[in-house]
């Protein structure tokens, strides 16, 4: 009788502390002390008892009574105060609300935005081209014939076409978005003001400047004599807007690249240690962000055009070498990670 009396004390204890609302609660305390419940039942059978037995078991189950009592005003005033709580949370409309992150365009499309804008601004059109790209248009068009030496700048990513009738080496993953250059003047006259932005793929070892993944976007224009000079123009004004940096220093060099004639490179003072030399700039001062030159006479008489009557540039910005000049970032590998502490400082 004593343990089934603890047992009923305990079992009926977990039950009450385990319920959330009043409703279980008062079903619960029926199941126990209502007129037929488990503990009222046990506490007739008492009188069956011996005589002498009796005063000390109905001692012990007025004890358990009183605890399973006890214990149910104590969770019925503990569901009360919740449920007040929540009425008064659900009618206090004064509290100050809790902002929803909705996020924001990543930095690199920000600025690759306000290129277009610019160029926008200049009479240039934006295209858009295949990642996956021709050895053709890659190369051979932009005057980079088979065993170019040139090529080997370009690491090149071949896609695997063993199991189709494409020629070996003949798909590529681009290495540049000058592919688009040949794509578009093929198909149409001059003249022409093309942006073509586009992510690039090299077999690149993944450092603070390098990515075996990366944005450029490619731009050119053809028409009736264009000069280098306008060249220089066009880059100076676009990157002034874009750095949004009065006292941006702008300096040219040559350089070689198959399908320009003369080649220029365009270096800005580095942003990142304002000159003075650091790791970023290869401690020059400068950086280089946008490969530019005269389109060869070459790449215009591969697509039909006659280099005697028109004449163009073409150049490419380094996006993510604009987005982390722009910023002063020291690497490159940041643009790619996902922590919002750095997104959301842009
Ligand atoms: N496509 C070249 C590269 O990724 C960069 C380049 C150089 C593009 C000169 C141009 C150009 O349009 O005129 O290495």
């Amino acid at each position: 009788m004593e343990e089934t009396l603890i047992q009923i004390k305990n079992s009926a204890l977990s039950l009450i502390l385990d319920t959330l609302d009043k409703k279980t609660l008062e079903e619960v305390k029926l199941q126990f002390l209502g007129r037929s419940g488990k503990l009222t039942l046990k506490i007739k059978d008492i009188a069956k008892l011996p005589q002498e037995r009796r005063p000390e078991v109905g001692r012990l189950a007025n004890e358990v009574k009183k605890a399973i009592e006890d214990t149910i005003a104590n969770q019925e005033s503990g569901i009360r105060n919740q449920e007040l709580r929540i009425k008064k949370q659900k009618i206090d409309i004064s509290g100050p609300g809790i902002k929803p992150n909705i996020g924001h365009l990543h930095p690199m499309t920000q600025v690759l935005m306000d290129v277009i804008d610019v160029f926008k601004t200049l009479g240039f059109q934006a295209a858009d081209g295949p990642e996956i790209e021709t050895d053709y248009y890659n190369f051979e068009a932009l005057n980079v014939p088979k065993y170019h030496p040139a090529r080997d700048t370009q690491q090149t990513l071949y896609l695997d076409t063993r199991n189709s009738k494409v020629t070996p080496g003949e798909i590529i993953l681009r290495t540049q978005t000058s592919a688009m250059q040949a794509r578009i003047m093929e198909k149409a006259k001059p003249p022409l003001r093309v942006i073509a932005p586009g992510k690039n793929f090299r077999y690149e070892q993944v450092d603070a400047s390098h990515s075996f993944e990366f944005w450029q976007v490619e731009g050119f224009l053809v028409d009736k004599e264009v000069r280098l000079t306008d060249l220089f123009g066009i880059i100076d004004y676009v990157l002034r807007k874009l750095m949004e940096e009065r006292e941006l220093k702008i300096k040219f060099a040559t350089t070689n690249f198959p399908f320009v004639e003369p080649g220029v490179d365009t270096y800005i003072g580095c942003t990142v240690c304002k000159g003075r030399g650091c790791s970023f700039c290869k401690q020059s001062g400068w950086s280089e962000i946008m490969p530019a030159g005269m389109i060869h006479p070459n790449v215009l008489k591969k697509v039909g055009y006659d280099p005697q009557k028109v004449s163009g540039f073409a150049f490419a910005i380094g996006l993510s070498r604009l987005v982390t000049l722009k910023y002063q970032m020291d690497d490159l590998r940041l643009l790619t990670n996902p922590d919002l502490r750095i997104l959301e400082q842009f």
